[in-house]
């Protein structure tokens, strides 16, 4: 059998990692500024992650949701304190996706509404709503073409207002990254987020705050929506949980009651999957990983605000997005190829970084010095030819 060829991939392979490096099978050290898409959140192979595991394998590594499991309990204490939300709830999956399509049938159960609000430039998955809220129509099937999904253009409270003055009382859901990931690192406004929340609280519509990406830490706040001090009712969240193992979440508020049956799934919560997750959230109270995404990542951003001929820096804490002109589009290759730095793409041309929480400011530099050597040599040759 082959592989099904989704995936357009370089000819690299991995086989070992440790903090924010990680190198080839030929022995070549790699800078991993980009954690497999923004999921190695407390660093490869921590050492406390890897004990916890491996004592969890040990034990039991699964068991389905027919019986009590006290690390699942654990972990929505833990995530509830380290998050700011000791009163909401807890459901676990196991990808984004199932976050964003649990996210969206609870609110339709809530309210008994069918309308979604979505907006330009929104990633929320591939799975049937989730694509279906996702502004892609390259990844729509036929079959998840869905009429009661709106798009609104990001950031406009205008178009917002008018579209819940219109139908208002339709209106299920809203949805919306703190940081557009996909979308190339585009930052929700705080007003906007309180917009959002206002009209939710209005017309008894559901703030849905895609988090998968740009949460649990990243931005420097848990949630990257936090900083514009609102709360949402239900937080979707994925990548960092597990650094690596698949785990996924939503955080729901109070005000949703649960009965049996609502919700359900085979492997989420599983013990193995409790236990990355409880690691990942004792690594980053035990070292202070929101912190150093703050610091580490305002000092990246500042930094790469003096290139002159970058066309934009956007971001939050270690979620940042380098918008290159087309002459510098070759960039990402070189920082891989020569270089050896990993990085995250979006397209056209913008550069993502989504390094592990733990990023050191000594690695940050590693990656100043090799961004300005290939701007210094294109700088070179242009200067040559003209
Ligand atoms: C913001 C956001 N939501 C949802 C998803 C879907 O997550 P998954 O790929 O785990 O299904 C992603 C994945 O990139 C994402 O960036």
């Amino acid at each position: 059998m082959k592989l099904f060829d989704v995936y357009p991939i370089n000819n690299i392979e991995i086989v070992k990692g440790q903090g924010s490096l990680v190198w080839d099978k030929n022995g070549q050290e790699y800078l991993d500024l980009y954690g497999g898409h923004a999921v190695i959140s407390v660093g490869h192979t921590h050492p406390h992650y890897v004990n916890r595991l491996t004592d969890q394998l040990n034990k039991l590594g699964f068991y389905s949701n027919s019986i009590e499991i006290p690390l699942q309990i654990e972990l929505a204490e833990k995530l509830g304190k380290v998050s700011g939300r000791e009163d909401y709830q807890l459901f676990l999956i196991s990808s984004g996706a199932e976050a964003i399509e649990n996210a969206l049938k609870l609110a339709s159960f809530y309210n008994e509404r069918k309308k979604i609000i979505s907006f330009t430039g929104a990633f929320h998955g591939r799975t049937s709503l989730a694509v279906a809220v996702t502004n892609n129509p390259k990844l729509v099937a036929p079959v998840n073409e869905n009429e009661n999904v709106i798009f609104l253009p990001h950031n406009d409270e205008a178009a917002l207002e008018k579209a819940f003055a219109e139908s208002g009382n339709e209106i299920c859901a809203v949805i919306i990254e703190g940081i557009q990931g996909v979308g190339g690192i585009k930052v929700a406004s705080e007003s906007f987020l309180q917009k959002i929340r206002s009209l939710c609280d209005q017309y008894n519509s559901v703030f849905i705050a895609d988090s998968v990406q740009c949460g649990y830490g990243r931005s420097g706040k848990f949630y990257s929506q936090d900083y514009a001090g609102v709360d949402a009712d239900i937080y979707t969240m994925a990548k960092g949980m597990g650094n690596g193992f698949p785990i996924a979440g939503i955080s729901i508020a109070p005000k949703f009651k649960a009965w049996h049956y609502m919700l359900g799934t085979t492997f989420g919560g599983n013990h193995l999957a409790c236990a990355a997750g409880l690691a990942v959230l004792e690594v980053m109270e035990q070292e202070n990983l929101m912190q150093n995404a703050a610091e580490v990542g305002s000092y990246l951003l500042t930094e790469l605000k003096k290139f002159d001929r970058i066309k934009e820096v956007r971001g939050r804490g270690l979620m940042i997005g380098i918008d290159l002109p087309d002459e510098l589009s070759h960039v990402k290759k070189e920082l891989l190829f020569k270089h050896h730095i990993f990085t995250g793409e979006a397209k056209p041309n913008v550069i993502r970084l989504l390094p592990a929480l733990n990023l050191s400011k000594a690695h940050a530099d590693r990656f100043l010095e090799a961004f300005s050597q290939e701007l210094k040599a294109e700088s070179l040759k242009q200067r040559a030819t003209a």
